[in-house]
């Protein structure tokens, strides 16, 4: 236990119980602190009914749920605080208790030690004058439930350290949150568009433009939501709802105080009613109000540096769990009829236009790539974190411009390319191949795959060394992307996996010709052939990966590599890596038609069964990988690439294509037919 990393919650009620549930389950030793031994009490009998339900749910094995609740100490002892490496208050939201305990922490913590506020209403900065050493004080607001929704906002004020918000976004990441930065403002970033979202349709209500069932129906159909503002409201609470409306009221005017309705409602302590009849004319009304709130508002966020755009959608998509956020949701509406929807609704209250809605007609666009340079090293990052990084044509796009604009940069010396999140890359957008296959608009997929190809060869063309550094899960176009950079750095978390025969096609990102590369090809076709995904330590030993270390060591390995420089080109070796003879032998010789048709001798038992596994997946997927993968051990990497791409269409264009891939999405198991 001694040798687990510690962070600390004070504060053991519904949030602090959780967001203490979350951390003992990404492996860190936990400190659960309250004010009173039934308090901690409370919070641990909380986390084993939450994984309790997780065990029974098969979320969890029991002895997976027994390792998290051994990893959380609950103690009224705030001495053992000294241990922390960072502390989570989540006390009442009451700024003079929360003072006090800024103050106890400052006492008992280390200097080091980052401290974290989960406060919802009050400013960040209102807790720093009590603090010794204010410079590692930061927001970090979790969301409902903390130990299930992963967005965190961090928070940061004007004298946070780099070092203690560097600190606080790593040990995020650790624990599998996703963070978005914001401004120490009302609201921070999601609640200042969600809950005038929920006000406004109190507003509808009050001014009689619609009844409770017809706001709810009219938002879920526009905004894709399983719950209206209403039904949200009775699950999360009423007061609470009337209390968020009331703090961004007082701080930032009328247009956000609560609607008289909402404080009457609260004074009843009833639920809405939700009953009644959808009157389906009235459904404009309410979408424009509903909509021209929502943009209005995020508008503003942009417009005083509160959050990105980037950081508005992500919080939606993920913090709320809608489909779209504000700014996606106004490129699909159409920006110029969604701006004079934030207009009306502006000129209603007598508020400016924001000037990022102002006067625009053409889509949002995104960053889904982002650069930072450090220590003469680029890091690309891919920054679809709630989507696993997944790739599609915006992308990639993004991907190849910011890697050029990186390899001609004077002040770089290496690239690292790495996702936000869980995964690195989880592969191909699959929706994306599937609209595309039911359309008839295959080549675009080629030249799509085409564009890919070009990316990836830059990299290794490129005179700087390029590294994958992988931190999560990699599968399909993810780990042919890592093979395409000149060194792969991961920690345990991550994996390698090629399941594009499970889903009807081939790896067609390289991977058939880079793959045999690294392990040979009769361990190459294991892989493709199986499917099966591989830890980092076993991709390690078969060379896959050239560095496996631990999260802490990752900065200093890449700085190594890059000082390295870049490595020879590699030819397929004829013999798979020592230690796996046994996993390619039975691949050596064997014909993918015989596996297919159940006809391939096996050696052994165990053979035999691996050999049925595979006699499952996409007939024609198997063949074209079989004649790819050894035609890589004489072509040179570009004839092997036009060879990859010369049988797309021919692939996409079987019946098995759209089985697999469709399959994905219905999470059904696919039956092929091989054609
Ligand atoms: N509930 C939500 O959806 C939500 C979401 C985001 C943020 N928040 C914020 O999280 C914080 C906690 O909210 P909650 O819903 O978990 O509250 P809660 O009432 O469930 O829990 C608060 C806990 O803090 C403990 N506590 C109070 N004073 C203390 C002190 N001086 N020292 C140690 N422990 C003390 C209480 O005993 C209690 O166990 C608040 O700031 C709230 O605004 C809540």
């Amino acid at each position: 236990m001694s040798d687990l990393r510690t962070l600390a919650v004070v504060g053991a009620g519904n949030m602090g119980s959780g967001i203490a549930q979350k951390m003992a389950t990404e492996g860190f030793r936990v400190l659960l602190v309250d004010l009173n031994q039934a308090a901690v009490d409370r919070g641990l009998a909380n986390i084993a009914k939450t994984l309790d339900e997780g065990v029974a749910r098969k979320i969890f094995k029991p002895e997976q749920a027994e390792g998290i609740k051994s990893r959380v100490v609950g103690t009224t002892d705030w001495a053992q605080l000294a241990a922390a490496e960072l502390v989570v208050e989540a006390v009442f939201e009451d700024l003079g208790v929360k003072k006090d305990v800024f103050r106890r922490l400052g006492e008992h913590t280390r200097q080091d030690c980052v401290l974290g506020t989960n406060t919802s209403s009050f400013y960040v900065r209102d807790l720093l004058d009590v603090t010794k050493h204010p410079e590692r004080v930061v927001g970090l607001h979790y969301f409902y439930h903390p130990a299930k929704n992963r967005l965190v906002e961090v928070i940061p004020t004007a004298v946070t350290s780099k070092a203690a918000l560097a600190k606080a976004q790593a040990i995020q990441d650790a624990i599998a949150k996703t963070p978005i930065t914001c401004k120490d403002a009302p609201g921070f970033v999601v609640n200042r568009y969600f809950v005038p979202w929920l006000n406004e349709a109190v507003r509808l209500l009050e001014e009689g433009k619609a009844n409770i069932a017809t706001v709810e129906a009219a938002c879920k159909a526009a905004f894709g939501v399983g719950m209206g503002p209403f039904e949200l409201m009775n699950v999360t609470g009423v007061p609470i709802a009337l209390h968020a409306a009331t703090t961004l009221g007082r701080e930032l005017g009328a247009f956000y105080a609560p609607a008289a309705l909402l404080a009457a409602q609260v004074e009843k302590k009833a639920h809405w009613d939700l009953g009644g009849d959808v009157v389906e004319a009235a459904f404009d009304v309410v979408v424009d109000r509903m909509a021209g709130v929502t943009f209005l508002v995020a508008g503003q966020i942009v417009d005083e540096g509160v959050g990105t755009i980037d950081d508005v959608d992500l919080g939606a998509r993920v913090g709320l769990r809608w489909p779209y956020g504000p700014f996606e949701l106004m490129n699909r509406h159409g920006v110029a009829a969604s701006v004079a929807m934030a207009a009306s609704v502006a000129k209603a209250w007598n508020l400016p236009l924001p000037k990022c809605l102002a006067g625009r007609s053409t889509p949002y666009t995104f960053a889904l790539v982002t650069t930072t340079v450090e220590d003469r090293v680029a890091t690309l990052t891919i920054n679809r974190p709630d989507k696993l990084n997944a790739l599609n044509e915006e992308v990639v796009g993004q991907l190849d411009a910011a890697f050029r604009a990186a390899a001609a940069d004077p002040a770089v010396d290496g690239i690292v390319i790495t996702g936000k999140g869980k995964a690195f890359i989880a592969g191909a957008d699959i929706a994306y191949f599937v609209e595309r296959i039911k359309t008839s608009r295959i080549p675009e997929i080629v030249t799509f795959t085409r564009n890919g190809h070009a990316t990836l060869r830059a990299f290794e063309t490129c005179a700087k060394p390029v590294i994958a550094r992988l931190d999560g899960l990699s599968l399909g176009g993810g780990s042919e992307l890592a093979l395409a950079c000149d060194y792969v750095v991961a920690t345990k978390k991550a994996s390698f996996g090629f399941p594009e025969t499970s889903i009807g096609i081939y790896p067609g990102l390289g991977g058939t010709q880079r793959l045999s590369r690294r392990v040979g090809t009769a361990l190459a076709k294991a892989m493709i052939y199986t499917g099966n995904v591989v830890g980092a330590e076993q991709a390690a030993k078969m060379g896959l990966v050239d560095a496996f270390v631990s999260h802490d060591d990752v900065a200093a390995t890449i700085a190594a590599l890059v000082k390295k420089g870049k490595p020879a080109a590699r030819s397929v070796p004829s013999a798979p890596p020592t230690g796996f003879e046994a996993m390619a032998a039975p691949f050596a010789t064997v014909r993918a038609k015989d596996l297919s048709a159940g006809t391939a001798t096996a050696a052994t038992p165990d053979v035999a069964k691996t050999y049925d596994r595979v006699k499952s997946k996409a007939p024609v997927a198997l063949a074209l990988a079989e004649e790819l993968i050894e035609a890589s051990a004489t072509l040179s990497i570009d004839a092997g690439i036009e060879a990859e791409l010369g049988n797309l269409t021919k692939i996409f264009s079987t019946a098995d294509a759209l089985t697999g891939l469709s399959a994905v999405l219905d999470r059904t198991r696919p039956t092929y037919v091989g054609r």
